[in-house]
């Protein structure tokens, strides 16, 4: 009624944002439900008019559902196209839906129930790669696998495979429990906020709250606030960089120890590829692509964190600009965090080779100081003689341990014959016998620890 000529062409197209609401039209038309019934219960609208309208509702869901629904760009969102096309199904009830809300507190409830839903699925994606990572650490656990733990990239100490499993399972649990926090914050409801006031009618915002799901998190308690709040969005977002973050780092450590240079693992042929120039190629695309969608992740908050700062309140058009990143970094983390178990499961470790690269003779000179500690030396002198020692044995062309009794006591008298077997990897990883540590002793709890947390989470998500 405001306006006496149509919009620009080009106006029309940055405008719309259908292309990828269309996403939301099941938390579109749930809202849209819940907010019916509302208003019946009311006595805002007749329970005829309420029936006329849920009916509608329903038949267009199936519509989407089946593919046969004609979306239009002139419409603009999703709000707009189920409410003409409610208006073609069922006829003049259509315009009483819209009563007591605005597409303001519309598009915040269907994206918090989008993000709902999804944090929900990403957080099932992360007991699962949880759940693999625990059992290859089991396996490897049992096979005594050791490999060399890496600072700067040059062999520091050697660790437990299993030890190098669990450290990402770690990082995985802290990545769900920032999820399930942001959960607290997305499952509000702010339906009745209207376009940022609030409404003149006498909705129940409680009732609204309780049947969208988010009875704990109740309604919100701002309008202006309310339907110009994105940092759900954003919490989502950080979270998912976050993660995705952390699978950048285990798809880089893929890559590296899939290399022949390291050639501690083989990774499955379904999960690599071949060059198409170089026939003897088998390469890591899968660890590498989980490696390379931290970037687009990290982006997408970034670009959100730009669209949000300077906005004055409450909604403005800018809002718009939320979603595609919100769809974007879920879609991409659930593809990372599915890709964990497929590339885990069929992993071939070579662990012969794990073994002799922990045990290269030097990754215990660590162990060489302590014992000379135990004798009574201190720390620091005790280092010293281990360089030396080290030195010695580098200029020999041997392994620490292959030095004999008489030139380690050339350096230090008071080494005995019983160092050697301080020396051995394995004396030297059981050694870590610290909570937290590598020992197997720690990390057999540890494993069992993991496995029954991912168990319990894999078993939560396939029931709800
Ligand atoms: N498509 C819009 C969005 O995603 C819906 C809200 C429109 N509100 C408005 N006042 N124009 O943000």
């Amino acid at each position: 009624g405001r306006f006496a000529a149509g919009p620009a062409e080009i106006m029309e197209r940055i405008n719309a944002s259908i292309d990828f609401d269309k996403r939301l039209y099941r938390q579109d038309i749930r809202g849209s439900i819940a907010h019916c019934q509302m208003l019946v219960k009311q006595g805002i609208i007749s329970a005829t008019d309420g029936r006329k309208i849920v009916t509608g509702l329903r038949r267009i869901e199936g519509e989407i559902d089946a593919g046969n629904f004609a979306f239009s760009t002139r419409l603009e969102d999703i709000h707009m196209n189920v409410e003409a096309r409610l208006k073609e199904v069922i006829g003049d009830p259509a315009g009483r839906l819209h009563t007591a809300r605005s597409r303001n507190d519309q598009v915040a409830t269907d994206v918090r129930l989008w993000a709902s839903r999804s944090v929900r699925d990403l957080r099932a994606g992360i007991a699962r790669a949880c759940a693999a990572l625990a059992t290859l650490a089991e396996r490897e656990l049992k096979a005594g696998t050791v490999l060399p733990g890496f600072t700067h990239l040059q062999r520091g100490q050697p660790v437990l495979m299993a030890h190098w499993c669990l450290a990402y399972v770690e990082m995985l649990r802290r990545d769900d429990e920032r999820f399930a926090d942001a959960l607290r914050r997305i499952e509000v409801s702010p339906l009745g906020s209207g376009a940022l006031a609030g409404t003149a009618y006498a909705i129940d915002r409680a009732a609204l709250a309780r049947d969208l799901g988010f009875g704990a998190g109740g309604a919100s308690r701002n309008s202006l606030d309310a339907v110009s709040d994105r940092d759900f969005v954003f919490e989502t977002l950080s979270a998912a960089a976050l993660c995705g973050l952390h699978l950048s780092r285990l798809g880089e450590d893929l890559v590296v120890y899939s290399s022949a240079e390291f050639g501690f693992v083989q990774m499955a042929d379904r999960v690599t590829s071949g060059s198409s120039l170089m026939p003897q190629k088998k390469n890591p695309d899968a660890a590498e692509l989980i490696r390379g969608k931290s970037g687009r992740l990290l982006g997408n908050l970034v670009r959100l964190a730009a669209t949000l700062k300077g906005l004055p309140l409450a909604y403005n058009k800018d809002l718009q600009e939320d979603k595609e990143p919100l769809f974007d970094s879920v879609e991409h983390l659930a593809m990372c965090l599915a890709m964990v178990p497929e590339c885990l499961t069929g992993i071939r470790v070579d662990r012969a080779r794990c073994r002799a690269a922990a045990d290269d003779g030097f990754s215990a000179a660590t162990d060489l100081a302590d014992y000379l500690v135990r004798r009574g030396v201190p720390f620091r002198d005790a280092h010293h003689t281990a360089g030396r020692l080290t030195r010695l044995a580098l200029e020999r062309g041997v392994a620490l341990h292959r030095l004999t009794l008489e030139q380690m006591r050339s350096v230090e008298a008071r080494i005995g014959r019983d160092i050697y077997r301080h020396l051995e990897v394995d004396a030297v990883v059981a050694k870590r016998n610290v909570a937290g540590g590598t020992a197997p002793a720690q990390v057999r709890r540890r494993v069992a620890e993991a496995k029954a947390w991912a168990a319990r989470r894999v078993r939560e998500e396939r029931g709800r």
